[in-house]
């Protein structure tokens, strides 16, 4: 039963020790700001923290994270106050936003190892794709970050969203119970 700590709390998964940690986070931690995008290491919409390195969690065994410290979207800050959260909104750096939370933790390893990057730098360490092209936007907004964690700057773009993750399950229709209100609506919509 690998054992690991998550966003600062001990958990242990009783799941194959070869499940991808972003399986166990998803589906057994409920840790779903975690993407699954290719699966195959070429998107970055897993990246997690692991022992503070932006790592993807696709290709990352439980086992393997045995006894590390992993950091998801949801452990880097509470209330979306860390300075690239902020920044990334202020910037609108976010389109569809399924990117996001795999770009916001590769931005965050950067930021808390350098401060002050250069374009060249930020493309280095956010190889992550993102379909909707925020491209231009991102590397503004991870600059911003650093002159933020500098304080050079201050911003304060994204207030908490005041939205309790159940209220926010129990609104998805995918997610209502089997042949109840949310089953129907569903269907009636032909999605
Ligand atoms: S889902 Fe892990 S890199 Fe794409
Ligand atoms: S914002 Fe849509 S994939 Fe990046």
């Amino acid at each position: 039963m690998p054992a690991m700590t998550v966003n600062d709390r001990p958990v242990s998964f009783d799941m194959d020790p070869q499940t991808p940690l972003l399986w166990a986070l998803r589906d057994a931690a409920n840790l779903t700001g975690t993407k699954y995008g290719c699966g195959a290491g070429d998107c970055g919409a897993c990246m997690v923290l692991i022992d503070g390195e932006a790592l993807r969690s696709c290709l990352v065994t439980i086992a393997e994270a045995e006894g590390r410290f992993i950091t998801t979207i949801e452990g880097l800050s509470r209330d979306r106050s860390h300075p690239v959260q902020q920044a990334l909104v202020a910037e609108q750096a976010i389109q569809c936003g399924y990117c996001t939370p795999g770009i916001a933790m590769a931005a965050a390893a950067l930021i808390a190892k350098n401060a002050d990057p250069s374009e060249e730098d930020i493309r280095a360490a956010i190889p992550n794709l993102c379909r909707c092209g925020v491209y231009p936007r991102l590397i503004a907004a991870v600059q911003r970050a650093g002159r933020v964690t500098r304080r050079q700057e201050r911003i304060s773009a994204a207030p908490a969203p005041g939205i309790d993750p159940a209220d926010a399950a129990r609104a998805v229709p995918a997610m209502g119970p089997s042949g109840g209100e949310g089953a129907g609506e569903a269907g009636e919509s032909g999605d």
